[in-house]
């Protein structure tokens, strides 16, 4: 977990409410691929505000970079952002799991080593109280590096939009550390935690962390294939 800027996570913006009803509503007319052209009052009657609120709410949702507007005589070419689709997405996916229940995914990979980067990682205070806190254990140090194939990856990465557990990134010793999520799982069933730091210099890797010294307990080598099983909390 190299030194990063501040997480995604606290600056990424949250509408709520009417602001969100609106991201829905561009949503619908396909403004994630294409600009829509929406009048303010158009946009008003859709989510059931006046022209005026809606102008409002236009304007938040630019400054925030949630959409872009280049505006016409009265009417207006309107385009959701990519920071906009993740804002979506995670939403989608609360009522996905409220619906559906939680998701699951299993994938299988290389056990492999690293830099013996994780060991330093771990081992700093401002890990560790956290890792206690919200795992419920104090994490071996180190991380397990599972390498994985272009589709197990692909699947992996679909953690992502889970909520997961945040580990905040931390100044120590004149140095930043960088935050990370964690996400509950089994590596050939035995309990551990998935982590995917907000910044991290591997392309097809995945890390573990765990309670116990997961080589000794699962008698793993590099090379060795394991089983991942993962499933929503
Ligand atoms: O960079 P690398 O993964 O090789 O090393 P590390 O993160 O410093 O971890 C030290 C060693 O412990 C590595 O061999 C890891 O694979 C292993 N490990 C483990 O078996 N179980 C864990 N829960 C964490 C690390």
């Amino acid at each position: 977990m190299p030194a990063r800027p501040p997480p995604p996570e606290n600056v990424r913006p949250r509408p709520k409410g009417e602001a969100l009803a609106v991201l829905k509503v561009l949503a619908h007319d396909g403004a994630d691929s294409t600009p829509v052209v929406l009048t303010s009052g158009e946009v008003g009657e859709r989510i059931g505000v006046s022209q005026q609120a809606a102008d409002r709410y236009l304007v938040a949702l630019e400054r925030k970079g949630l959409i872009t507007r280049a505006l016409g005589q009265r009417r207006q070419r309107l385009q959701l952002t990519p920071a906009a689709m993740a804002v979506l997405r995670t939403e989608y996916h609360s009522y996905r799991r409220i619906f559906e229940g939680p998701s699951r995914l299993s994938f299988t990979g290389k056990v492999a080593s690293g830099l013996g980067e994780g060991r330093y990682y771990l081992s700093q205070p401002g890990y560790l109280v956290q890792f206690s806190e919200r795992l419920g254990y104090t994490p071996y140090p180190g991380t397990l590096n599972v390498r994985l194939t272009a589709e197990a990856l692909r699947k992996s990465s679909l953690v992502s939009d889970w909520s997961g557990l945040r580990i905040d990134g931390f100044q120590a010793s004149g140095r930043t550390f960088g935050g990370a999520t964690c996400f509950a799982a089994r590596m050939n069933g035995r309990a551990c935690h998935l982590i995917h730091p907000d910044r991290t210099h591997y392309k097809d890797v995945v890390e573990f962390v765990a309670a116990d010294c997961l080589r000794d307990k699962l008698h793993l080598k590099d090379g060795d294939s394991v089983t991942i099983d993962l499933e929503e909390s």
